[in-house]
């Protein structure tokens, strides 16, 4: 049993064993409704619980469903509902919660919280995204770029706009499957250093370009986020935009990657911001697939915590 907190503190020969194991669990099910149980039922009579303290439509639903569809049972908990958001500590709540259920999947705020969840939980914890991580969210973006293109191993990945918490991801994901990232952003948004070591001491530097049309020069795959994250102050909102617009993925920018480029967004997107409806609904575009291989890819981690 063993908690997934992050993909560079996550070996890669298991990263990559789950992205295979996803992609096989997805084959698997082609054609089956969505309710119906796999054929492999490795969850049966296990008990998972799924604690939100920020929203979501993406990691809840495909969770839950995933689950349901090993043999396994969830409860989907708000922390705001929860003794842990009326002052219960971390490690109290890990405690007791261990007591009722084999898995906990935790989306919070600070990355010290999902930290302490995991140190005093007796059962594994999954990181469903903080502040400065995201690392669910990328299982599934490696999966998708390879089931329509082949292994993400030394291709040119472009992230455009806010070094945020689903960059970090990709950066960490960038030392551990071998692929060249590039971030193109204005300075005062750049990611943190420490997330581009990881990648830079596997051999895989990220480069940090400000020119658009530079970055986005032979790019195999480009990637963007909102620009303004659930964490970020809505006070922050016009700035962000004055700062991000040069870096609004549009078919101009687009036309400067490769003709069979992919483009990802992890949603939920605020379309015509961040990237245009002509680009989020065009050719390039895998951002459903990307949606539904949240699903594959998440239950491939449960099965890697749970060893079954
Ligand atoms: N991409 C993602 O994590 O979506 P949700 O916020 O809807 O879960």
């Amino acid at each position: 049993m063993q908690s997934f907190l992050d993909i560079h503190t996550t070996d890669a020969a298991d990263l990559r064993q789950m992205i295979d194991g996803a992609r096989a669990m997805k084959d698997a099910r082609a054609g089956q409704p969505k309710g119906a149980p796999d054929a492999e039922q490795p969850l049966a009579n296990r008990m998972v619980a799924l604690i939100f303290e920020k929203p979501s439509t993406r990691t809840r639903i495909s969770f839950d469903v995933g689950i349901r569809q090993m043999g396994g049972q969830t409860m989907v908990l708000s922390g705001a509902d929860m003794q842990l958001g009326h002052g219960e500590t971390i490690a109290d709540t890990a405690r007791v919660l261990s007591r009722y259920v084999d898995l906990i999947m935790i989306r919070t705020f600070e990355e010290q919280t999902l930290l302490e969840m995991a140190e005093y939980a007796d059962v594994p914890v999954i990181n469903g995204l903080t502040n400065r991580t995201h690392p669910c969210q990328i299982m599934a973006d490696v999966m998708t770029y390879e089931e329509h293109r082949g292994p993400i191993a030394g291709k040119k990945v472009v992230w455009s706009g806010d070094g945020n918490n689903v960059f970090a991801s990709f950066a960490h994901a960038a030392g551990q499957f071998g692929f060249d990232l590039t971030f193109t952003g204005p300075e005062t948004l750049d990611p943190e250093k420490v997330w581009l070591d990881h990648a830079a001491e596997k051999g895989h530097p990220i480069t940090i370009d400000r020119n658009p049309e530079r970055a986005f020069a032979g790019a195999d795959l480009v990637v963007t986020d909102t620009w303004v994250s659930m964490h970020d102050p809505q006070s922050a909102r016009e700035r962000r935009h004055n700062q991000l617009r040069a870096y609004q993925v549009n078919e101009r920018l687009m036309a400067h990657a490769k003709p069979d480029a992919l483009f990802m967004h992890c949603l939920p997107a605020h379309r015509d911001d961040e990237a245009t409806s002509e680009v989020m609904d065009g050719p390039h575009s895998v951002i459903f697939d990307e949606a539904e291989n949240r699903l594959h890819a998440q239950k491939a981690i449960v099965r890697w915590c749970l060893g079954v």
